[in-house]
């Protein structure tokens, strides 16, 4: 594995040294904390899927290979969860980066560039052509990071809701289960 100091940027501190491996059982806890700091609710409202453990634990359970961490003086600073998959009429293999994040602390570091340098050459060893990522089109930070990472193409996709609450199922739904618990 890509034990290089990155070195790139003013820092307080100098970066200690950062080391990107494959995800382990033992770091899933860490991830998913770290993640829950990282993408809050109020920031990602309107994306289809939401960071939680059942989503972390099966996209590790999935594929563990194309799932990488940062580790930093034994501390888990950053990690890009990605898989490999095939669209339905295409014979083309896709890697997907669902999730991507670094600490705050180690932010402009380089330590995600490495991450998905990493990823990506995990993914052209099981034959994608194509790497795909999505985010909050307000997301800025990572809008800027990807594009400088070579990423483009971008299609624009909306997100529409309606709350259920006013429905008059859900009313009556609720009313019923109310009543349930009445007994
Ligand atoms: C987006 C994110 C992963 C970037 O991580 P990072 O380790 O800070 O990124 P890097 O240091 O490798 O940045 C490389 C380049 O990306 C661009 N970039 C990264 N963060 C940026 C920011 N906040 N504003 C503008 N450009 C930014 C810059 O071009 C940067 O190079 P530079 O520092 O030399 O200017 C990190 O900010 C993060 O965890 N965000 C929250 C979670 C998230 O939005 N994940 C992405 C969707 S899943």
């Amino acid at each position: 594995m890509e034990t290089l100091s990155p070195v790139r940027r003013k820092r307080a501190k100098p970066l200690p040294s950062v080391e990107i491996r494959e995800m382990e059982l033992r770091d899933v806890p860490v991830v998913f904390e770290l993640g829950q700091k990282l993408f809050t609710a109020e920031e990602w409202p309107t994306l289809y899927r939401s960071w939680d453990d059942h989503e972390l634990a099966l996209l590790f359970s999935a594929d563990a290979e194309t799932c990488l961490v940062a580790e930093a003086d034994g501390k888990i600073i950053g990690f890009a969860l990605g898989r490999v998959t095939e669209k339905p009429r295409s014979a083309w293999r896709y890697g997907l980066l669902m999730w991507l994040g670094v600490d705050r602390r180690f932010k402009r570091s380089g330590i995600a560039s490495r991450l998905v340098r990493q990823l990506t050459g995990l993914f052209i060893d099981r034959d994608a052509r194509i790497m795909l990522v999505d985010t909050a089109a307000k997301n800025h930070a990572a809008l800027a990071f990807f594009r400088r990472n070579g990423f483009g193409q971008e299609i624009r996709h909306v997100y529409l809701s309606q709350n259920l609450e006013n429905d008059p199922r859900y009313i009556e739904r609720n009313d019923d289960s109310e009543d349930d618990t009445d007994d």
